[in-house]
């Protein structure tokens, strides 16, 4: 699916200022990870789309431990409720599995949504910073991996080799 379809799409998902959000700031400049995209079509159409991204929390004691950022997820507004977002986020994370990318997932969202379908919780994200502004309650993770601990969330960067 075109890039510039995507895009759209997530305008129309989450309004054109959706830049601005802190989501945007965690993930840089890198690129979504292709193994973990997906877009939802029907009729040659995108009704559907989730991404996610290569971050990392990098821990004030040391170190630092890689996770996918789940996200976004967005179903074109007419066809909302549909199942498709809860079609969308299996697949990514069937893929996640597969690819044992598993252990340390996070995202921002209402844990209404993605507590109740998909196991993501607040519990272990309490001591993360973020570089701009987040409600706590919608900063989830899911995954054996999941640090509880203090530490900045934001890009994964790699030394040049
Ligand atoms: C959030 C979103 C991805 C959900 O996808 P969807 O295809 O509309 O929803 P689904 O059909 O998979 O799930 C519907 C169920 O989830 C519930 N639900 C949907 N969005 C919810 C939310 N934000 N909070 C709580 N529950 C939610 C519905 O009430 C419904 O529950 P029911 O089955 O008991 O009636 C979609 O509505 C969307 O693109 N919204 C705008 C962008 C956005 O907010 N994305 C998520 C942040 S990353």
């Amino acid at each position: 699916m075109a890039p510039v379809a995507v895009e759209s799409l997530l305008d129309r998902a989450f309004g054109p200022d959706r830049h601005a959000r802190t989501a945007y700031a965690v993930r840089g400049a890198a690129t979504a990870l292709p193994q973990l995209s997906f877009a939802a079509v029907d009729g040659g159409t995108l009704v559907g789309s989730i991404q996610c991204w290569p971050v990392s929390l990098t821990l004030d004691g040391g170190g630092a431990v890689p996770l996918a950022m789940v996200g976004p997820v967005a179903v074109e507004p007419a066809r909302q409720q549909g199942g498709l977002g809860r079609q969308l986020m299996a697949a990514a994370l069937a893929a996640a599995a597969l690819a044992g990318d598993d252990r340390a997932l996070t995202l921002i969202g209402d844990p209404e949504y993605y507590g109740r379908f998909f196991g993501f919780s607040a519990e272990r994200t309490a001591q993360w910073r973020l570089p701009g502004p987040v409600e706590r309650r919608r900063l989830l993770a899911r995954g054996a991996d999941v640090p509880d601990a203090a530490g900045l969330l934001g890009p994964r960067v790699h030394a040049p080799t």
